[in-house]
């Protein structure tokens, strides 16, 4: 749940109501629509550039309290530095850090898109208002008692444009985007006492149904039904019931094979009988942040009605030591026929995936899968929090997905597979072993997935390190990011829609 700010574009030629907000760049010059509103505080301006030996840096503002001559509580100048550097994840970034310098006592604030060139582009001014939306993200569904400061009800921005109407436009098609952004965050930072695999079935259907994504939920009888044993046998320690959940969005040309991205969805990971030790064991409720990234991307997909098809299948379990739980030394037999040794029962993210994978694969024949996975600790030892991890079968899709990581700045780095990583998972008494020792940990991970997609092109991307537990940046401050939605609608803009 996140606070309400209210977006709403107008001319620029529009009076500016409560905080001011005015852009510049390197040259301290302003454009004439702003110029024409700061007119009576130039002195006053002038005077705060030099005590904050304001040099327009990019990303730097100044701000001034009461000024002199205009009417706003407060005017703050943001410089965008070299103005034609600006990519699309600088303006995300610019919108971000606007949504911050904007106190908390403001009800009202109004931006005028204007460089000193003139109005900024449309998509631009889109870029900066998705990067308002997930900076004023916050999840306080469960603080009942208020602040210490009067927290203001909502926040209404204005945004005033050269071309109002073509900022409007390209803001919808962003809007879908923050929206799904919004709805993983949500999904991530909610408790796993509330989130369990049936009431995240549930939440799909309420959100995605209203954008027009055709939802199937496979219950635990349907599940047997296909031999998703492997997946089956995480849950079964769990009073919570397993399921997956098939989301469809067809947008694209009839019959097309779709795009397929599959994600891990376990709702709690305590590690099961191969228990986790106590310290940070709350942070495994973010275990279905992978799941949380396809659902957010399927709502973003559907919600600005893109020209793809493509389907969405999650994994949802949840992990518990029981008298039902699997052991070490049991042995499954996955969906695909491929029979499994349990090593360590808190490598359970990978026996869900099997059988989602080999399902997706089976059943959509896709063009291509992409899956995403809070799989493995040794994905933050080996990249830390900035870059996700990224394997694939094939080169030319993880070049793609390497390219809408560098354009969204939800960025990804290519990790190895190979035969010698892959021989590390063969078992002693079964097909394969789930866990393959201590050395490469992310990549015996991912061999161990490569053995459920055939000869599809398939990457996965483990986001155990950029899923949760998020550092603060200019565009979050929330513990459940929501990475990858973005990531993955540029991946499908860029490459996939007509
Ligand atoms: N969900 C965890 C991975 C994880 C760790 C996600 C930290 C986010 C933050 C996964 O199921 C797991 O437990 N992996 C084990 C695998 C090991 C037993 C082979 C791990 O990484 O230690
Ligand atoms: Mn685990
Ligand atoms: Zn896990």
């Amino acid at each position: 749940m996140s606070e309400t700010v209210n977006l709403s574009f107008s001319k620029l030629s529009a009076a500016p109501k409560g905080v001011l907000i005015v852009l510049t760049d390197e040259t301290l010059a302003f454009g004439p629509g702003t110029q024409k509103v700061l007119k009576a505080a130039d002195a006053a301006l002038t005077r705060a550039f030099d005590a904050e030996r304001f040099k327009g840096k990019a990303f730097t503002c100044v701000d001034v309290l009461a000024p002199a001559g205009l009417q706003a509580p407060r005017l703050i100048v943001v410089s965008t530095g070299k103005t034609s550097e600006l990519k699309s994840a600088d303006w995300v970034k610019l919108g971000g850090i606007i949504a911050g310098r904007i106190p908390a006592s403001a009800e009202e604030a109004s931006i005028l898109l204007e460089l000193p060139g003139g109005p900024i582009a449309a998509e631009d001014a889109a870029e900066l208002a998705l990067g308002l939306r997930l900076r004023s993200y916050a999840f306080d569904r469960y603080k009942t008692r208020k602040k210490d400061e009067p927290a203001r009800e909502s926040l209404d921005i204005h945004l005033l444009a050269g071309d109002e109407a073509a900022a409007r436009k390209a803001w919808a098609a962003r809007e879908a985007v923050a929206d799904g952004v919004v709805l993983a965050r949500d999904l991530v930072n909610e408790p796993a006492n509330v989130l369990d695999p049936p009431e995240f079935a549930r939440r799909v259907q309420e959100r995605l149904s209203t954008v027009g994504v055709e939802i199937e939920v496979l219950d635990e009888d349907a599940l047997a039904r296909l031999g998703m044993r492997a997946l089956l046998a995480v849950g079964q320690g769990s009073i919570k019931e397993s399921r997956v959940v098939v989301m469809r969005w067809n947008g694209g040309k009839k019959g097309e094979a779709p795009l397929a991205f599959i994600g891990k969805g376990v709702t709690f990971d305590t590690g099961g009988i191969s228990i986790k030790p106590a310290a940070g064991m709350e942070d495994m409720k973010g275990d279905m942040g992978g799941a949380a990234c396809v659902t957010g991307t399927l709502y973003a997909l559907a919600a600005r009605k893109a020209k793809v098809n493509a389907v969405g299948v999650i994994g949802l379990v949840e992990n518990m030591p029981d008298g039902a739980a699997q052991r070490p030394g049991d042995i499954v037999t996955s969906m695909s026929g491929q029979t499994i040794e349990i090593i360590n029962t808190d490598a359970e993210g990978r026996l869900v995936l099997a059988d989602v994978l080999w399902y997706a694969n089976e059943t959509f024949k896709p063009k291509l899968m992409v899956d995403f996975a809070t799989l493995t600790g040794a994905i933050l030892v080996a990249l830390g929090q900035e870059y996700a991890g990224l394997f694939s079968n094939d080169d030319g899709l993880a070049g793609a997905l390497f390219a809408a990581g560098d354009t969204s700045g939800e960025k990804v780095w290519r990790m190895p597979l190979a035969p010698a990583y892959d021989k590390m998972i063969d078992s002693k008494f079964a097909d394969m072993k789930n866990t393959g020792g201590r050395f490469g940990g992310s990549i015996t991970a991912a061999q161990f997935l490569q053995r459920y997609v055939g000869e599809t092109p398939w990457a996965h991307v483990d986001i155990a390190g950029t899923a949760m537990s998020s550092p603060s940046t200019d565009t979050n401050r929330s513990w459940g990011s929501g990475w990858g939605v973005r990531f993955l609608n540029q991946f499908v803009a860029d490459n996939h829609e007509g």
